[in-house]
């Protein structure tokens, strides 16, 4: 192979690199926006911890109400008053003051997305 051959060769695939990773990266645009599936142990579990937990614990829970398990938190969101109760702006959960409604929209996420564990 002379030369000019080579360095011919070298160009085409020095183009064939570069344009694969330039369709790669435009690829990667194409797919818009990423969507998160909310999960109990991922997301609603911290939720619970981090807000309601200090009172509805595993050992006399305020109202009866523990909300330290997925069993539990899932049957409160799905036949209990959890979600009444979060969004309730005159008589909120916690006590403390209603959540900041990004807050609740994962909690809501998690029901619309079928109460996933994990
Ligand atoms: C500072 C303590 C405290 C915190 C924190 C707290 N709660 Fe409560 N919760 C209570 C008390 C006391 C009651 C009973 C009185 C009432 O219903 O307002 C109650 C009642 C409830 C009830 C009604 C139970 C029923 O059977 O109707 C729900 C649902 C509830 N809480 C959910 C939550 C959730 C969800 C969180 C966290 C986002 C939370 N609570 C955080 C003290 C708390």
């Amino acid at each position: 192979m002379n030369s000019q051959k080579y360095y011919l060769l070298l160009l085409i695939s020095l183009f064939l690199g570069l344009s694969s990773c330039t369709s790669a990266i435009l690829e990667d645009e194409d797919i818009g926006p990423i969507v998160t599936t909310i999960k109990y142990n991922d997301d609603v579990k911290n939720i619970a911890s981090a807000n309601c937990v200090s009172c509805h614990g595993e050992s006399s829970p305020q109202a009866g109400l523990d909300l330290s398990s997925y069993v539990n938190v899932r049957f409160a969101a799905e036949n209990g008053n959890l979600l009444n109760r979060i969004n309730n702006q005159a008589n909120p959960m916690p006590p403390s003051g209603i959540l900041p409604s990004s807050t609740r929209a994962v909690v809501d996420q998690w029901v619309a997305d079928g109460y996933l564990e994990n």
